[in-house]
């Protein structure tokens, strides 16, 4: 290689490595999606309050009249904000039933949103 051939290497090394760094920071929510773990206390006070957004949003949806007795377990995920997976106890006409909630909170936004609501299970 010749000094120009090189200083073009060189060149498209550093244009090809910026293109990558910034490909990743484009995707920069996924970048920082993390695992689910697992939620190690179920009566949190924020862990409360997202399974009874849950079920008021459900209700809200489907003009039901749940209502939130539990958390029963549950696991959070990093995304933008954090992903919730709760299993919640609630009572339907005083009938008891587990539910499957997915909610996506980002706290510093005030914005929280149902993605999700099965059961009973
Ligand atoms: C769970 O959270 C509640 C409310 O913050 C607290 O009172 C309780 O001690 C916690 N339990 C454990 C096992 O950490
Ligand atoms: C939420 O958790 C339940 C129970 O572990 C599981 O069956 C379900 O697939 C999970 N849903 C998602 C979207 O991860």
């Amino acid at each position: 290689m010749d000094h120009r051939q090189s200083l073009f290497v060189t060149i498209l090394i550093v244009l090809l490595t910026l293109m990558v760094s910034n490909s990743s920071m484009a995707v920069g929510d996924s970048a920082l999606t993390g695992g689910w773990e697992p939620i190690t206390n179920v009566t949190d006070p924020t862990v409360l309050d997202i399974g009874k957004f849950a079920v008021d949003e459900h209700n809200k949806q489907h003009k039901e009249s749940l209502k939130f007795t539990k958390v029963v377990s549950g696991k959070s995920q990093v995304v933008a904000g954090r992903n919730y997976n709760l299993t919640i106890t609630a009572t339907d006409g005083g009938v008891e039933n587990n539910y499957v909630a997915i909610v996506w909170d980002k706290p510093w936004e005030n914005f929280r949103q149902l993605l999700s609501f099965k059961g009973p299970i």
